[in-house]
C-alpha cells in the first residue's frame, strides 16, 4: 500500500523549499523503501534548488542519509526489512565494461529508483541524486542501500553517503596517499576536512590545510592537519613548498572547485606528485597552463568523483573505523535540525558557518 509521509520539496527555481506531503509507492522489483533516520544538507541540494543541475522541478531534496529498510520489492537479496543502511547515489550495474574490467567506480550504467514518488495531486517528484531523503521515507534501488553496523550514530554514518566519502576517498582512493607522504588540502570545508581526515588515516606524515577562513583551519587541525596556511594573506604555493623542504607535497587535493585554486594545487605538488580535483567546477571555468610545466613535473593529474568510492566496500569499513574511534565522523555534524529547517540550513551553509547541518527525523 502506498504511503504518505512528509518531505522537503524544491518547487521551482530559487523558490524557498517547503515541507509537503509526498506519496511513496510500494517497492517494485529491485527496489526498497527506507525509513530515513538522518540526512545531511549538502551543496548539491542547494544547486538543485537553484536550478543548476536540471530543470526537472519539483525536486525531493536530500541525499546524505542513513535509515532502516522498511520493505523490499521482488528479487531483492542485498538487504532485508530492518537492516540499517547508508544510501549511495551510484548503484553500480556489475555488467558494463567498466564493471567487468574491475573499475566499477567508473560504471556508466548506475541506476536508481527513478521518478516514482509524487505529491498528493500526482505531480512526479525528481529525487535529488536519485535519493530524495529529506523525507520520513524514500524509495530507492536496493543497490543504493549499503548495510552497515547498526551500533553507530546515524547522523555520522549518513554523512558517508556523499561529501565526507568524497573527501576521504579523494585521499585514500584517488590520491593513493601512503604512509609518510606529505599532503596538502586546498579548501577545508566538509569535503576538504574529510580529505584531511583521510590523509591521516592513510598515514601521511605531513598534512597541510589551506583555507581563507580561519574557522576552517581550526577544524582541519582537529581533523588531523599538522600545518595550516591562511591563503587570504599568504601565497599557498610558496607556503606549501616551504613546509615540504622546498619540494611541494606528494599529493595535493583541490576541494574548492575553482580555477585559481586548481592552479595552486598544480604548482604546489612535488615532482611526480599527484593532484586530485575533488571540488566541482562549473562549465565555464577554464585554466591555461604552459604544457612544459605539465611535461616537466611528471606525476598525475586526477579527478575524484564521489571519492572513487565503492559503497559496499568503503561504507562498512569506514563505519568500523568510526566505531573504533579512529575516524571522527561526529566532527562534521555541526548541528542537527528538523525537516522544516532546511532553508535556514542552506543560509548557514552559504555563510560558511557549518561543516554539516544534519536533518534528524
Ligand atoms: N583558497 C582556499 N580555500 C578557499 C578558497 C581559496 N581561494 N575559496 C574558498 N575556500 C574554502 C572555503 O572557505 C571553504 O572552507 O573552500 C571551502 C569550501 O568548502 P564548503 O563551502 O564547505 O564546500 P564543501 O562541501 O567542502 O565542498 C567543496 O566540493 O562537492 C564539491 O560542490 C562542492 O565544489 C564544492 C567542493
Ligand atoms: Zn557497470
Ligand atoms: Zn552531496
Amino acid at each position: 500500500m502506498a504511503d504518505e509521509v512528509r518531505g522537503v520539496i524544491a518547487p521551482g527555481k530559487n523558490e524557498p523549499v517547503r515541507v509537503e506531503t509526498i506519496v511513496i509507492p510500494d517497492p517494485g522489483p529491485g527496489e526498497a523503501v527506507v525509513r530515513v533516520l538522518t540526512c545531511g544538507v549538502c551543496h548539491t541540494d542547494l544547486h538543485y534548488k537553484q536550478g543548476g543541475i536540471t530543470d526537472e522541478f519539483p525536486f525531493l531534496l536530500g541525499h546524505e542519509a542513513a535509515g532502516t529498510v522498511e520493505s523490499v520489492g521482488e528479487g531483492v537479496t542485498e538487504v532485508a526489512p530492518g537492516d540499517f543502511v547508508v544510501l549511495n547515489w551510484r548503484a553500480v550495474c556489475g555488467r558494463c565494461r567498466a564493471c567487468l574490467r574491475g573499475r566499477p567506480q567508473y560504471c556508466f550504467s548506475t541506476h536508481n529508483a527513478g521518478q516514482r514518488m509524487t505529491l498528493t495531486d500526482g505531480t512526479e517528484l525528481t529525487p535529488a541524486l536519485g535519493i530524495g531523503a529529506f523525507a520520513e521515507k524514500t524509495l530507492v534501488a536496493a543497490g543504493q542501500c549499503t548495510k552497515v553496523d547498526p551500533e553507530v550514530s546515524p547522523a555520522a554514518a549518513g554523512l558517508l553517503g556523499c561529501g565526507v566519502m568524497a573527501g576521504i576517498g579523494a585521499s585514500i582512493n584517488t590520491g593513493g596517499v601512503g604512509r609518510g607522504d606529505s599532503v596538502a588540502v586546498i579548501g577545508c570545508g566538509g569535503v576538504g576536512g574529510a580529505a584531511v581526515m583521510g590523509a591521516r588515516l592513510a598515514g601521511a606524515a605531513r598534512i597541510i590545510a589551506v583555507d581563507i577562513d580561519p574557522r576552517k583551519l581550526e577544524t582541519a587541525t582537529r581533523l588531523g592537519a599538522t600545518h595550516t596556511v591562511d591563503a587570504s594573506g599568504t601565497d599557498p604555493v610558496e607556503a606549501i613548498r616551504e613546509l615540504t623542504g622546498g619540494f611541494g607535497a606528494d599529493v595535493v587535493i583541490e576541494a574548492v572547485g575553482r580555477p585559481e585554486t586548481y592552479r595552486q594545487a598544480f604548482y604546489a605538488r612535488d615532482l611526480a606528485g599527484t593532484v586530485v580535483l575533488v571540488g566541482v567546477p562549473t562549465p565555464e571555468m577554464r585554466i591555461e597552463l604552459p604544457l612544459l610545466d605539465v611535461f616537466g613535473r611528471g606525476g598525475a593529474l586526477k579527478s575524484s568523483w564521489y571519492g572513487d568510492c565503492l559503497p559496499s566496500r568503503d561504507f562498512p569499513m569506514l563505519v568500523d573505523l568510526f566505531r573504533q574511534g579512529r575516524l571522527d565522523l561526529d566532527a562534521f555534524v555541526t548541528e542537527t535540525v528538523g525537516l522544516g529547517d532546511v532553508e535556514a540550513a542552506f543560509d548557514r551553509m552559504h555563510a560558511g558557518d557549518v561543516l554539516r547541518s544534519v536533518v534528524v527525523l
